[in-house]
């Protein structure tokens, strides 16, 4: 995929992946996330506030309907309603820190949790499904796909084939991360054609040990307190 460079929001334009404007704000938030003085605390707050635009965002990629309503003065006002069935799927365990979020933005939402890890047994190393839970009707179902980072794109990809073997429609499904690189989401969207990807900033790289660079070192870690 080529990557044209943007510097409003960073290197990719593609129409299947939404980045987030870069505006103060956004570099502001992360500024604090990505500083390794920062506390678990404010990590914690910081990043709830991050994963809350990036979900807003997100949800603009679902399907609405038209709705008119009478406002208090007698006037209408032509506005929409969202028209669709969701769920939210969190990729373990990272992933988990994104409930939370979508739990304050859409009531009542079914969160179904997939858990992958890489093989370690195995000579390539590859990811592979420990633990899946979805709600029983997920195939009928737009999915919000919660992973806070893209590294090579390895567990997203197989929580997506996961998805798709319970029956999801690929190009019903929105991955939501917070930071990304060219290798992870090109790697996304060669093997995933029709899933949507929203991001809040794409990084340069990845080191020899899959960690973005520049990044935020291991968000669960720094989310859960487990350095
Ligand atoms: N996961 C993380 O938490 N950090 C990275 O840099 C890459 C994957």
């Amino acid at each position: 995929m080529s990557a044209p460079s943007n510097p409003a929001t960073g290197p990719y334009i593609d129409p299947r992946v939404t980045v987030l404007p870069r505006t103060v704000q956004l570099t502001a938030l992360h500024t604090i996330m990505r500083d390794k003085e920062t506390s678990r605390n404010d990590f914690i707050f910081y990043s709830n506030r991050l994963i809350r635009l990036l979900i807003e965002a997100g949800l603009c990629l679902l399907p609405f309907e038209d709705k008119a309503v009478t406002t208090p003065t007698g006037t209408h006002f032509a506005g929409k309603e969202f028209s669709a069935k969701l769920a939210g799927v969190s990729i373990m365990r990272a992933g988990e820190s994104m409930e939370g979020p979508l739990r304050d933005v859409c009531k009542m939402v079914r969160i179904g949790k997939i858990l992958i890890q890489r093989d370690e047994s195995s000579p390539s190393k590859e990811a592979k499904l420990f633990y899946c839970k979805l709600p029983v009707d997920i195939h009928e179902r737009h999915v919000i796909l919660l992973d806070p980072m893209i590294a090579t794109g390895g567990s997203a990809i197989k929580a997506i084939e996961v998805l798709r073997q319970h029956g999801v429609k690929e190009e019903n499904i929105i991955f939501l991360n917070i930071i990304s690189c060219p290798e992870g989401i090109s790697n996304v969207l060669t093997a995933c054609p029709l899933v949507k990807i929203v991001t809040t900033w794409v990084d340069d790289s990845l080191n020899n040990h899959k960690y973005i660079l520049p990044g935020l070192g291991d968000f669960g870690d720094r989310y859960f307190g487990t350095e």
